[in-house]
């Protein structure tokens, strides 16, 4: 028989209602949240690096001023998740420093190099359009803390999105090299933004728990469907081709046919050996090293300010 702890739990769950830091839970439901969301946060600090390489070459200063808010914008949100995280009882140095040692997952998206500005308009209409796919659902998460961070996080992913589409569309109105950067950019971008949504249903350890405890809405085919079928109409507006020559709308099933993805690759960068991993680890290994003396000196402030309110 479930304990009452169990039965409170499972009836909210039930009820599709929220659980909340103070509230019994089960540790496996304690530890994948911990997981998912910790995951979530690095994605976004990380996610700062690929953005960040365009902010000193922006060809305009209007699209300089938009890519600094971008990107200050993933810290922010990688700010409220490690907070969220926080709320089941990890500390941001175990989370930090897990992922500085290669120790924790981030976003596979990220282990890809921004050789040209088009991949700005790339990142943000497919990078981030498939982040409010797998985002706004989780604004539903049963967990309280993650799915009120998402609310706040898709509000400004949006305007992420917007402003990475009218990159691509001003670049396809533009001379042929510029159409060409912006097609070769969705040419790099479009498969690994695929595989940002997991890997396929049927090899998904722990989507079938997270959709029973209400974490997971739906599962990472339905999702990537949903990316896809968001995609096709705003290439056509855009006048890119997606780079895919089997996709096509199947009528009987009401579902895209796609090439096969390259799981191969998805499982090399998630073994850490994608094309930009050991950069962007250095990176975030250098800036937390960088800021060393930030943190000190804030803590030895917060203890000088203690003493003098004890005295
Ligand atoms: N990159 C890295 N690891 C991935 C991955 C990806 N794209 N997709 C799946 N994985 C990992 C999972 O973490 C899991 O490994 P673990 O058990 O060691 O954690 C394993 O592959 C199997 O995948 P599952 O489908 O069983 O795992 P989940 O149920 O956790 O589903 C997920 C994966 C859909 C990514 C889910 O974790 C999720 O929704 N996470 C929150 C969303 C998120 O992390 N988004 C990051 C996007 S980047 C971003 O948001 C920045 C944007 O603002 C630009």
């Amino acid at each position: 028989d479930p304990t009452p702890e169990e039965a409170q739990f499972g009836a909210i769950i039930a009820a599709d209602g929220r659980i909340e830091p103070r509230d019994w839970m089960p540790d496996a439901y304690r530890r994948t949240l911990v997981r998912q969301i910790s995951q979530h946060a690095h994605s976004e600090i990380i996610g700062m690096q690929p953005e960040a390489n365009w902010i000193t070459r922006a060809p305009s200063l209007k699209r300089k001023a938009i890519l600094m808010a971008k990107v200050q914008d993933e810290a922010g949100h990688g700010l409220y998740l490690y907070s969220a995280a926080q709320t089941l009882g990890t500390t941001r140095d175990d989370m930090m420093n897990a992922l500085i040692a290669g120790k924790a997952r981030y976003s596979s998206i990220f282990n890809y190099p921004t050789p040209t500005w088009a991949d700005m308009g790339a990142i943000g209409w497919l990078v981030d359009g498939a982040a409010i796919c797998n985002q706004v659902p989780l604004c539903r998460a049963s967990y309280g803390p993650y799915g009120r961070a998402m609310v706040r996080i898709c509000k400004e992913e949006s305007f992420h999105q917007r402003q990475g589409f009218e990159i691509l569309l001003e670049l396809m109105r533009g001379t042929p090299a510029q159409q060409r950067m912006a097609q070769d950019a969705v040419d790099r971008w479009y498969w690994p933004s695929l595989q940002m949504f997991g890997p396929p249903d049927d090899q998904s350890p722990n989507s079938a728990q997270s959709m029973e405890w209400n974490i997971k809405r739906f599962t990472n085919d339905e999702l990537r469907q949903r990316f896809v079928g968001m995609l096709v109409p705003q290439a056509e507006v855009l006048g890119v081709t997606l780079p895919d020559p089997e996709l096509r709308f199947d009528e009987a099933s009401g579902r895209y046919v796609m090439s096969e993805i390259d799981w191969t690759e998805f499982n090399e960068v998630l073994a850490g050996r994608g094309p930009m991993n050991a950069e962007r680890l250095k990176r975030r290994r250098d800036a937390h090293e960088d800021g060393a003396w930030v943190r000190e000196a804030a803590a030895a402030y917060a203890t000088k300010r203690a003493a003098e309110r004890r005295a």
